[in-house]
Parts: structure tokens; C-alpha cells; sequence
């Protein structure tokens, strides 16, 4: 049941006196059991091996953009089923995964049925332990082939993106809660405002030059690295993917989920924060979808042309944000209020060797998704970023965002305190 008609139901004292107090207990438990409390993770980020994807090459140019290549990232190819248990033990209904394009087509045109059946197993492990599948289409990484021919500048992807997704859709869609299409499509934005996108161009431009060399493919574009030159592609892609899985028979909520900051003006002046808030959200929200997935790590002040990096003195996390666990919160209200749909966390969380640091973000940031509930915004769902310690991309190994800890060599998990507290409000269905 959506919280506005639970609230509008029982809510009020005119309503308590009407229903059971036992009633009333169903309906909350109902309510919460509804709600998905999950963790996340990306293909490219947890499986290993993925040698086919176009980061695969760009990880191994010369000079290197990536701190560490992903090799056998956290080996959950072959370890998927004891994840999933692991985190269905520990509390949790909701298990937030990818699925490598490149693993079901590594060459326009040729079908690796055994990988569409390895991710049908993937699907089933979730049922088998109780847990709803979230399932990410695109997280940042295409085939090589898709990347050599311009990315989604190349019509010819736009259409193959559509195509993979109905594949998917009818080799496993009714084994699927909730699928986005494309992760963070509008991250590049986000990063434009940080100042980072001009600093690091030189350097990504060097290696996207090399990776085309590399694969004799002049045209070579990796969309995670094109900026924002790729988005009217990967928008086209996204509304056909939602036409094509529908026409294959998709009954699961289909949308994008986005990196969402939340900022605050710096010096009494809006202006330049209402512009990159319009820049980060609105070609996004006015796409087509069933929900929006809300992706938030931290929040600042922001100027006029660009973010204010925090004071000195501000508590870092080690991707060098502001330790902001009451930023999600901020990132939720921001997106009720410019779209009816319904809404998910489906990324939130901290990189931090101090595991007492994630407890405490995760206790601020629940307070605030409850704070939301209680206000009647309809939020689905929060899955945290992320079950284990992961490949966080160009940092490679070194920031912790897991709830796990993964050993490397022999790549066994060690449940760190904050998955016992999370899994137990997981569990208990809230805070409190
Ligand atoms: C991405 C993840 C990433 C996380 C932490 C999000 O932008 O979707 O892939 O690991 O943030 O940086």
C-alpha cells in the first residue's frame, strides 16, 4: 500500500479511533514488507573478468586513467549464490545487480546464450533466498564493439541497446521486480560542476585516443568517458529500451536512476545552484519511466558557474566528499517535488576504512528516508551502495564502500558491524 493512502487511511486521530490498533499493526507491517531494503553493486564492479566491456580496454592503455585494473574484481561471477544468501541472512529483501551486455553479445550480433542463462540462474538465486531482483542494464560499461563505433553517437547502438534489453526481457523478465535501463546517465553533469571534468579531459581524451588505437577503431567513444557529448544517444536509447521491453511482455517498473547531490546556494545567491540543479535533473525526469532511482553520497554549496568545495576542517570521506548522511534525505525532497512518479534510493552510502563512520551515516541517512516515508513521499525503496568492497573505478581498491570486506587472493567475505545494523532495520523494517 503507497504511504499517502496508508497515511490517508489510518493516519490522524479521526482514523486511529476508527481502526484496530491490530488493524493497524497489518497495515504498517504490510506497508513495510513492501518496501525494498537492499544493497547494490555493478557487474563491471563485482564480477571480474569482464573482458569483453569496453572499460576492460581502457583500463590496460597507456598512461593508465584507472588507479587498479578490476582482474577479478570480488570473483561474484562465481560466487553469486553465497552473496545473495549472505545478504538475504543478514536482513535484507532486495539484491541491486548488473547485467554485462557484454557477457550476452561480446560481438554485434552473436548471442552468448550460456550468459543469458547464467544471469537466469543469477534471477533464480534471488527468488530461491526470498529477495526481489533491481537489475541495472547499463551500468557505465558497453560492449568494445559499441565503444569502437562512437558509443550511443552510433544510431546502430541506439537500436542494439533496445534489442539486448528486449533479449533480456524475454529470457528472464518474469524473474525481474524492477529494472533501470541506464545508471547515472547524468553523472557526467554532476562531475562537470565539481570542476573535475576539466581537469581530468586531457588525460581521458589521451586514453580514449589509445583505447581507438588499440582496437584499430578511430571512432572510439566509452560512454562513461565522453562527458556529456553521448546524451541525446543514451536518451534515445533508454525511451526504445523501455518500447522494446514492453513489447517483449515487461510487467516490471522500468526507469533511469540518477546521481542526485544535495547542494544549498553558497552566499544567499540561488541562481547558480537552481542552474545545475536543472542541468542534473530535468532531460532526465521528463523521460519516459515508471520511477526514478534517486543515487546520492554527499552534498555542498555551489556558486555561481560551480561547486564550493567544503571548508577546511569538514570530515572527508575517502572519495574526498563531504560526510554528509543527511544528504539523501535533501536528495529525496528534491526529486518529489519535481515528479509524481514513484521513487527509490537505489544508491547511498560512504567510503570509509572506519566502519563506525558507515554505522553512523547509515543511522543518519535512515533517519532521514523515515522522515520522508512519514511525509507521505512515495519512496519505494533504499539500497544501499554497496554489499562488498568493490572496484570503485578510476580509484580502483582503495575506498571501502562494502558492508562486507572482501579478502583479495581467496576473495572470502568478512560481514563487517555496519551489515549486522543495517540488515537488522532492514530486518525490523525501519530505525526503530
Ligand atoms: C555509481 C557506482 C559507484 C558509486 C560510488 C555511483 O556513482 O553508480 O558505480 O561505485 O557511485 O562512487
Amino acid at each position: 500500500m503507497e504511504r499517502r493512502n496508508f497515511l490517508g487511511l489510518v493516519g490522524g486521530a479521526a482514523g486511529t479511533a476508527m481502526v484496530s490498533p491490530r488493524a493497524q499493526a497489518q497495515a504498517a507491517r504490510a506497508e513495510s514488507s513492501d518496501f525494498l531494503w537492499g544493497t547494490a553493486g555493478a557487474a563491471y564492479q563485482v564480477e571480474g573478468g569482464n573482458v569483453a566491456s569496453d572499460l576492460w580496454v581502457m583500463e590496460h592503455v597507456e598512461p593508465p586513467l584507472f588507479a587498479d585494473p578490476s582482474g577479478d574484481a570480488c570473483d561474484v561471477y562465481h560466487r553469486f549464490d553465497e552473496d545473495i544468501a549472505m545478504a538475504a541472512a543478514l536482513g535484507f529483501n532486495t539484491h541491486r545487480f548488473g547485467i554485462e551486455w557484454a557477457r550476452i553479445e561480446p560481438e554485434r550480433g552473436q548471442i552468448s546464450h550460456a550468459s543469458l542463462a547464467y544471469y537466469r540462474r543469477v534471477l533464480q538465486s534471488c527468488r530461491r533466498h526470498g529477495m526481489k531482483a533491481v537489475v541495472t542494464l547499463s551500468h557505465f560499461t558497453v560492449p568494445r564493439w559499441v565503444a569502437a563505433s562512437g558509443g550511443f553517437t552510433d544510431p546502430a547502438n541506439v537500436e542494439a541497446f533496445a534489442a539486448h534489453c528486449a533479449r533480456v526481457t524475454e529470457a528472464m523478465g518474469e524473474l525481474i521486480d524492477v529494472a533501470a535501463t541506464f545508471n547515472e546517465p547524468n553523472l557526467a553533469t554532476v562531475v562537470r560542476w565539481s570542476g573535475l571534468s576539466e581537469k581530468y579531459r586531457p588525460y581521458i581524451e589521451a586514453a580514449q585516443k589509445a583505447a581507438g588505437m588499440a582496437q584499430n577503431a578511430p571512432a572510439w567513444s566509452s560512454p562513461m568517458l565522453a562527458g556529456e557529448r553521448q546524451y541525446d544517444g543514451i536518451l534515445a536509447a533508454h525511451a526504445q529500451a523501455i518500447a522494446a521491453m514492453r513489447g517483449a511482455g515487461a510487467r516490471f517498473p522500468i526507469g533511469l536512476t540518477l546521481a542526485i547531490p544535495d547542494d544549498r546556494a553558497a552566499g544567499g545567491d540561488d541562481r547558480g545552484l537552481r542552474r545545475k540543479q536543472s542541468e542534473v535533473l530535468d532531460r532526465w525526469l521528463a523521460a519516459p519511466g515508471d520511477f526514478v532511482g534517486i543515487q546520492t553520497y554527499t552534498g555542498g554549496e555551489v556558486g555561481a558557474d560551480s561547486d564550493i568545495p567544503p571548508p577546511v576542517g569538514t570530515e572527508l570521506t575517502q572519495m574526498g566528499y563531504a560526510f554528509t548522511p543527511n544528504a539523501v534525505e535533501g536528495a529525496i525532497r528534491l526529486v518529489a517535488s519535481r515528479t509524481d512518479q514513484p521513487l527509490y534510493v537505489t544508491e547511498n552510502g560512504v567510503a570509509t576504512e572506519d566502519d563506525r563512520r558507515r554505522i553512523a551515516y547509515i543511522e543518519g541517512a535512515i533517519a532521514g528516508v523515515e522522515r520522508c516515508r512519514a511525509d507521505g513521499i512515495d519512496l519505494r525503496g533504499y539500497i544501499h551502495w554497496s554489499l562488498l568492497d568493490n572496484w570503485e573505478w578510476v580509484a580502483g581498491y582503495r575506498p571501502k564502500f562494502g558492508l562486507v570486506a572482501v579478502e583479495p587472493k581467496t576473495f572470502r567475505r568478512l560481514p563487517k558491524p555496519s551489515a549486522k545494523f543495517l540488515g537488522a532495520i532492514a530486518r525490523r523494517g525501519g530505525l526503530a
